[in-house]
């Protein structure tokens, strides 16, 4: 991912891209702090991307993804025979990042016993493979990120104080999804765009309604939350207007009561717009179930659930008909 493709207008995010701009040319420690999928390593990335660093590597390594008792030489390596299966002298990721970033995901998972080390790393910059007693010395900006309260951690002996501190010489809070709601727009434009050309689709346009919606979701996943959404979105739209299938927009929670109604009246008039589109007819390859991604007896109970009429299509079989077939297939069953 490149810089160009950080989206966002609201005022939350260019303070964002601010910070960013104002701590990439020191070699400072970056601390980000944010919920799940707010985009912590994406802003990483920039910050490595913006830095005099940049023609060097951003090695990221996530230290909840590594069994604990691999994390010392997956971060510092190991020389050969230093424990068994180890047949070769390996660089561990502060070495593969010497000039560059080294990006330490989910450093609140770093285990206690081996913060020590990781502390003399960034204070000393230098370190010793595991099995050997040569000091590597290294020049390595570090940015950690963590969706856990680090202070809380510490003040619960979870986290080390000093690395703590060490570590959060320049603290960055990366803001929820909910609350850059201007954002939105935007980053479905970016991931329709996204989506529809992996899909080798084309959708033109995204309804109102449709950006009514998602505003009014809370986004607990934030970015990455939205982002699968639109995947399956874009998958599911059957022309070129950008559709929220049923199923996938009622598990869409509203913030508030008044963004419920919104949600309701969303669906309502989708379902609507659809059947005028299909010209009333539910079944078949151009009816409405199938431009909604339902099946056809699924449409029906949505539309006697939400109050809407069961108008009788020129090309359509009567509702009696459809039921009578249903009570038939039911029968043969
Ligand atoms: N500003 C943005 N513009 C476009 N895409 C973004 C932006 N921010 C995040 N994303 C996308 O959202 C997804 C989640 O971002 P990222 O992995 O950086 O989040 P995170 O905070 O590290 O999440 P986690 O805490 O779960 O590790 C990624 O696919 C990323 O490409
Ligand atoms: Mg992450």
């Amino acid at each position: 991912m490149t810089t160009l493709d950080l989206i966002g207008s609201s005022p939350k995010f260019r303070a964002l891209l601010t910070e960013v701009a104002r701590v990439a040319p020191v070699d400072s420690a970056v601390l980000l702090q944010g919920e799940t999928g707010t985009g912590k390593e994406v802003i990483a990335r920039a910050i490595h991307e913006a830095s005099p660093r940049r023609s060097h590597c951003f090695v990221a390594f996530n230290c909840a993804a590594i069994p604990s008792a691999l994390l010392e030489s997956e971060l510092f390596g190991h020389e050969r025979g230093a424990f068994t299966g180890a047949c070769a002298q390996t660089k561990g990721r502060f070495q593969l990042a010497d000039g560059g970033t080294l990006f330490l995901d989910e450093i609140g998972d770093m285990p206690l016993e081996l913060q020590p080390k990781l502390l003399r790393a960034l204070q000393e910059r230098e370190f010793e493979r595991l099995g050997s007693a040569q000091t590597v010395r290294v020049n390595v900006r570090v940015v950690a990120a963590t969706n856990h309260d680090l202070g809380q951690l510490v003040a619960k002996k979870l986290f080390r104080a000093d690395l703590f501190y060490r570590l959060n010489v320049i603290p960055i809070c990366l803001p929820p999804l909910r609350e850059r709601v201007q954002d939105i727009l935007p980053l479905t434009e970016f991931f329709v765009a996204k989506f529809a050309a992996r899909f080798n689709k084309t959708i033109d346009s995204i309804p109102d309604e449709v950006v009514e919606v998602l505003k009014a979701h809370d986004w607990p996943g934030n970015i990455r939350e939205l982002q699968n959404f639109i995947e399956r979105a874009v998958l599911f739209s059957p022309g070129s207007v950008l559709r929220l299938p049923l199923d996938l927009k009622q598990t869409v929670k509203p913030r508030s009561q008044s963004a419920a109604r919104t949600l309701a009246d969303a669906d309502r008039e989708h379902i609507l717009e659809t059947l005028k589109e299909a010209n009333w007819l539910i079944g078949g390859q151009d009816g409405a179930a199938n431009r909604l991604g339902l099946p056809r007896t699924t449409l029906i109970y949505k539309m006697r659930k939400l109050g809407i009429e069961i108008r009788r299509s020129p090309r359509s079989r009567s509702i009696r008909q459809m039921a009578d077939e249903q009570c038939h297939a039911a029968a043969n069953c």
